[in-house]
């Protein structure tokens, strides 16, 4: 769960999609460096709830790695695409867009109005969600 709630500071949100979700971890010695999870939100679009690296273990391409595996994976299975909601700023949005995801809509005041506590990132409040999609039938094709 510490893992868990470095992606997400909500542990009941957490604890909402974990039982039904789709589980992938980096796993090194034993230990866990990273976990990426997702949720079949229909028979053909999945949903990154989560990806959380350890900090000591952060910038050595395991996060990378997780999100390349899981996208292998669900091209292998035939999904159709693959949906998330990030923040609309950071590195992380970098992250993403490396890895092929666009951005797809806005959800405006998202961050003010489901989560319990205001959520701050380079002292900056996040206020609004983006919604990013990687189009895996337009992958499958190319
Ligand atoms: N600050 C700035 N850039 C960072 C960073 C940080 N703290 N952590 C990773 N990056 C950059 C890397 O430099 C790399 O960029 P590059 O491709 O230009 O070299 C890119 O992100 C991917 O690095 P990688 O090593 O593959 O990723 P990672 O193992 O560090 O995992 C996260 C990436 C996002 C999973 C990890 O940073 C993390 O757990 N963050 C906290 C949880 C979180 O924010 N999850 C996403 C919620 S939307």
């Amino acid at each position: 769960m510490d893992l868990l709630l470095l992606a997400d500071p909500d542990e009941s949100v957490v604890q909402e999609y974990l039982p039904q979700s789709k589980i992938l971890a980096a796993i090194s010695e034993g230990n866990i460096e990273g976990i990426i999870v997702f949720l079949e939100t229909s028979e053909s679009k999945l949903e990154l709830m989560n990806i959380a690296v350890y900090p000591q273990y952060q910038k050595k391409g395991i996060g990378s790695q997780l999100l390349k595996e899981s996208i292998q994976w669900a091209l292998l299975h035939r999904f159709s695409s693959i949906e998330l909601g990030t923040g609309t700023f950071g590195y992380q949005l970098a992250f993403y867009q490396k890895a092929g995801f666009r951005v797809d809509k806005i959800l405006k005041d998202h961050f003010l109005n489901n989560y319990p506590a205001p959520i701050f990132e380079l002292g900056i409040q996040h206020k609004d969600m983006l919604r990013l999609k990687l189009d895996l039938d337009n992958m499958a094709a190319q």
